[in-house]
């Protein structure tokens, strides 16, 4: 029997167009893969928290520890949404959730900033545009707590937003809708981390660091009197105070403001402002530092620097207090290098300290916590080792919280992940906690690479930060990365179309492991260096002829080279350094080339190449893919369109409709020996995602308004040649997505 209900959602089913619906999943990783520099939680609703991320957006904590992503409907136009400078969630009404975002102050950002407002804890979001940058992916991007943007505890309707360059302290009293600069503030931050910068990025001013209200001098329905600002300033007067919400504003009296504040949080239950400061902004400096005390009531300043002499070779980042258990606050390491990250607790409020680890007898530690990667294994012991310069505890550790409303429930954000745990209060009474690696759904990567071959795992990677995998499942956690040449950021991977399992991967010189090539015949499982590569040789995009034994390299600076057999690369004079290449997938002598509006076409291994055609007006090509089964059968994608040609290139169709394309891809037919469904990140009459099942004819877009992947530009595409309509979406910041139709 066939009831009302489903025979209606039937004929909605035929009605709409089933077939260009996509599912779309992030291919797990898993344990975030890149730096996590704030996680807040809510105070007034259990359980409520989220973190920020320079390049990968903002998430929700979910009841199981894991993390749901909250802005994967940022798209082309609103790609700087994934760099989130700050982060306040209401501690009043809290579903209410505040993000300052924007990427860059420099030109790799040409837009304003934004301050996203959600009133549904981040299912949706309305945008206020800021009249200034936002610098989410910035130096001092962890300065913060309780975040640079920050509500007013007694009257949620004030926010205040410390902004970057010099921009000063804004002031919105309509819950973050329209904004004012707080004109009597007027030290905006001097510091500049690298003034002999020429590219705006480590020149520009770190700004203002943090504004903390002291919810103490009022109550609720008041609006807060006291209210004290962490500014980027080291050597002159750091910390400034208001005790009339803002009309007025002085120093701090007896502050000492040797190094940048990094954080300052308040102890309302001791009426205390913790601070932890270090002598860079961060994220991978600080030699020095100091955590420091003020008694709000009296005035008076204490230094409860954990270390001191030789043990204090770093600068403070994160801190956070136990609302529970007032004198209970923790601090972290900014960036202790070796030999591995460092936090530090008390129960005294500072008076004494105990470590995460000690010496026992050098070399041996007393690791005083057990450690498991079983939610990410690759960043753990089995790939992180423990020499020099690969940590466990982690670096670049600004986040550090403890929950609110659970002494034992503690996270803190690394370079690379997120670690926590659910015992905390052992370290009071055993000094042994369980750290693990929580950062299950947080994937915010910067894809370099993407190949799905016709055998061994459907999808390799390659990454940025780490490495690059086989991805043997798309739905549990690789156990490794890429090993031996292990690189942090390998920036392109391919396979020969005749002997799949032969690959090729390069590096970005990175790494002390000298040559930047690297070869596999198995998959990707092993590898071997390319000795026919110069040490002083990197990055860029590589293609593998047919067979597996020539390899064509566009270095990032060294111009386009090639070797057979590991010979020595030789540069391959005929092309411009720009160029973009291609192997042929049958015909082991023939790969292609564009570059401006010339098409290229070698038949000698890639020694030689002679211009074939011509690509119309384009001036910068972007991707050549080759039909995995006819020689000569290439699509180019370029700032004026996308072209087909299946003679080698020596005349080209132009796809109409299509007037930039970026990524493009082929995949499985949608019939058995047909011609391979084509994908193109494209502007169509709007830049979206797009499979053609007839060879260009007619598209399908293949993205909606919830998935945008961010800047379409930087992305990379591959489709599956196994599973029709298969194809994987790698961002900037987001990891990988794969959609299935
Ligand atoms: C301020 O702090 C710095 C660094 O900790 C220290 O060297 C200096 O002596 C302090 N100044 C005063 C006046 O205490
Ligand atoms: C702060 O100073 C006041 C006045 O001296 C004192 O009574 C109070 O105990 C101090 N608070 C803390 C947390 O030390
Ligand atoms: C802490 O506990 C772990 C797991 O039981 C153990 O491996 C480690 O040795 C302990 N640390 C110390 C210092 O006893
Ligand atoms: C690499 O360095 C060597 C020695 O400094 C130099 O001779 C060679 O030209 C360099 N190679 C490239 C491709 O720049
Ligand atoms: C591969 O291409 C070259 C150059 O066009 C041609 O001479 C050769 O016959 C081709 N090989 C095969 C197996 O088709
Ligand atoms: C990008 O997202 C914005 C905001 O969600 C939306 O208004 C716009 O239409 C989207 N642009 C494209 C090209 O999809």
């Amino acid at each position: 029997m066939v009831n009302l209900k489903t025979s209606v959602a039937l004929l909605i089913a035929v009605i709409l167009p089933l077939a260009h619906a996509y599912t779309w999943k992030n291919v797990k990783i898993g344990g975030g893969g890149g730096f996590v520099p704030g996680i807040v939680f809510n105070t007034k609703q259990k359980g409520l928290a989220f973190a920020r991320t320079d390049i990968g957006g903002a998430y929700k904590l979910n009841a199981d520890d894991s993390w749901s992503p909250l802005l994967d409907f940022a798209n082309d136009t609103t790609w700087n949404y994934w760099g989130v400078d700050a982060l306040a969630t209401d501690p009043v009404e809290p579903n209410r959730l505040y993000l300052a975002t924007g990427m860059y102050t420099n030109s790799w950002d040409p837009n304003n900033g934004q301050i996203l407002i959600s009133k549904d804890t981040g299912a949706t979001f309305t945008a206020s545009k800021l009249p200034f940058k936002v610098g989410g992916n910035m130096p001092g991007r962890g300065m913060r707590v309780p975040e640079r943007l920050a509500i007013d505890p007694n009257s949620n309707n004030i926010l205040f937003f410390g902004a970057r360059s010099g921009n000063g302290l804004y002031k919105s009293t309509d819950y973050g809708v329209t904004w004012a600069k707080v004109s009597s503030f007027t030290n905006t931050g001097s510091y500049i981390a690298d003034p002999t910068d020429t590219t705006g990025y480590n020149n520009d001013k770190i700004g203002i660091a943090w504004v903390t209200f002291d919810q103490t001098s009022s109550s609720s329905g008041k609006a807060t009197p006291r209210i004290f600002v962490g500014v980027a300033n080291k050597g002159s007067d750091n910390i400034f105070v208001t005790t009339n919400g803002g009309s007025s504003w002085s120093s701090v009296a007896g502050h000492n403001s040797t190094y940048l504040p990094h954080k300052g949080v308040l102890s309302p239950a001791e009426k205390v402002l913790y601070v932890t400061s270090s002598d860079g902004a961060g994220p991978y400096d600080g030699t020095l530092g100091v955590v420091q005390k003020y008694n709000i009531t009296s005035g008076v300043w204490t230094d409860i620097t954990p270390v001191s002499g030789s043990d204090l070779y770093f600068g403070f980042g994160g801190l956070t207090v136990d609302l529970q258990k007032p004198g209970t606050l923790m601090v972290a390491a900014l960036n202790s290098w070796w030999p591995d990250g460092q936090i530090f607790r008390s129960t005294n409020g500072g008076t004494t300290w105990s470590p995460l680890w000690a010496w026992q007898s050098y070399p041996t530690m007393n690791k005083y916590y057990s450690y498991s990667d079983s939610l990410a294994p690759w960043l753990g012991p089995n790939y992180v080792d423990t020499t020099p310069g690969n940590k466990q505890i982690g670096w670049m550790m600004e986040a550090l919280v403890i929950d609110p409303f659970d002494s034992n429930h503690w996270l803190y954000g690394t370079g690379a992940t997120v670690y926590g745990g659910h015992d905390l209060l052992k370290w009071d009474t055993a000094h042994n906690v369980s750290i693990k690696a929580l950062a299950d759904g947080i994937e915010e990567t910067s894809i370099q690479g993407l190949i799905s071959p016709p055998s061994g795992p459907n999808l390799l990677s390659a990454v940025g930060d780490i490495g690059g995998f086989r991805h043997v499942s798309l739905t549990t956690s690789p156990t490794t990365g890429f090993t031996n040449p292990t690189w942090a950021t390998a920036s392109d991977i391919d396979f020969a179309g005749n002997k799949p399992t032969n690959l090729v991967r390069i590096g970005t010189g990175d790494s002390t492991s000298g040559k930047q090539v690297a070869l596999s015949s198995d998959s990707g499982a092993s590898w071997s260096q390319d000795y026919g590569a110069a040490d002083n040789v990197s990055g860029g995009k590589v293609a593998l002829s047919a067979d597996g034994d020539t390899v064509l390299w566009r270095t990032s600076a060294n111009g386009v080279l090639v070797s057979q057999y590991t010979n020595a690369f030789a540069a391959v004079s005929s092309l411009p350094s720009t160029a973009v290449i291609a192997s042929d997938k049958k015909n082991n002598t023939i790969f292609y080339s564009a570059a401006g509006s010339s098409f290229y076409l070698s038949t000698d291994g890639g020694k030689s190449f002679a211009i074939k055609g011509s690509l119309g007006s384009s001036t910068s090509p972007v991707k050549i893919v080759v039909n995995p089964s006819v020689t000569g059968d290439v699509w180019v994608s370029t700032d004026k369109g996308l072209f087909h040609s299946t003679n080698s290139g020596t005349s080209f169709t132009t796809i109409s409709g299509i007037s930039q394309a970026w990524a493009i891809a082929l995949g499985a037919s949608a019939k058995s020996g047909g011609y391979p469904a084509v994908f193109a990140a494209a502007n169509k009459g709007g830049i979206g995602y797009y499979r053609s099942d007839d060879t260009g004819v007619t598209w399908a877009k293949i993205n909606d308004n919830t998935r945008g992947f961010g800047s379409a530009s930087a992305n990379v595409l591959t489709a599956d040649p196994r599973i029709y309509g298969r194809v994987y979406v790698g961002t900037n910041g987001r990891g990988i997505f794969y959609g299935d139709i």
